[in-house]
């Protein structure tokens, strides 16, 4: 399968039979390379209800029939639009037609704003297991580190993880550095910075410190092959 980074935490995942958007934020994401209207989905994988996460998800899953799988509040918020939305929880996993999903704790917020600015309730934060074919991606989502992800490491063969480093909303790159040592992927891409003045960070810093796996710092629509 091919791996791209799409620039925040937009990630996608093209298999032999499915295209897997994770976090499709396009739409305001001056990084990104993708075009909502044309961007190919199968599924699309949310990690919360924040904007900046769910970002095109509606118009991308009503233009291609996507089907979206979140945790389950944000999955009921989305399935209310008339989209094809599959809740889960944290800890649970499911096996999917395009692979395996599970749901990991994430320390942040969860919720979706409206444009009248009226904030929807969207569960908890999560961070997503994919397994397919034997390889696992972590995406770590957004999240503060915890002791829990040395545990997440130890019972999960991780081959790839998209580790945020921005700072201000979520880890900066000194904790992520102890995240990527919990972890203990094969390899470690870092995502969520340089979308805003307040999560600059350089990536290129951050991966020559990666001490546990091989740090790689993709640039926007750059792939990894597994
Ligand atoms: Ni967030
Ligand atoms: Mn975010």
């Amino acid at each position: 399968m091919k791996i791209t980074y799409h620039g925040h935490s937009v990630v996608s995942v093209q298999t032999d039979s499915h295209h897997i958007l994770i976090d499709p934020f396009i739409t305001g994401n001056s990084l990104c390379d993708l075009d909502p209207n044309t961007v190919k989905a199968d599924v699309i994988l949310l990690t919360h209800g924040h904007n900046d996460h769910v970002g095109d998800t509606v118009a991308i899953a009503k233009r291609t029939g996507a089907s979206i799988v979140a945790l389950n509040e944000l999955a009921v918020y989305l399935g209310q639009q008339g989209l094809d939305a599959h809740g889960m929880n944290i800890g649970g996993a499911y096996d999917f037609d395009f692979g395996r999903v599970k749901f990991t704790q994430a320390f942040h917020s969860s919720s979706y704003e409206e444009e009248d600015g009226t904030f929807i309730y969207t569960g908890m934060p999560g961070g997503i297991l994919l397994t397919i074919d034997d390889k696992t991606i972590y995406h770590v989502g957004d999240t503060a580190l915890f002791s829990d992800l040395k545990l997440i490491g130890e019972r999960n063969d991780i081959d790839l993880a998209f580790v945020p480093i921005g700072d201000n909303f979520t880890m900066g790159p000194e904790d992520a550095l102890v995240a990527c040592d919990w972890i203990n992927a094969d390899i470690v891409v870092p995502v969520h910075y340089n979308t805003f003045p307040v999560i600059e960070q350089d990536p290129v810093a951050f991966t020559d410190k990666v001490a546990t796996g091989k740090g790689m710092p993709l640039k926007v629509g750059e792939s990894i092959t597994l």
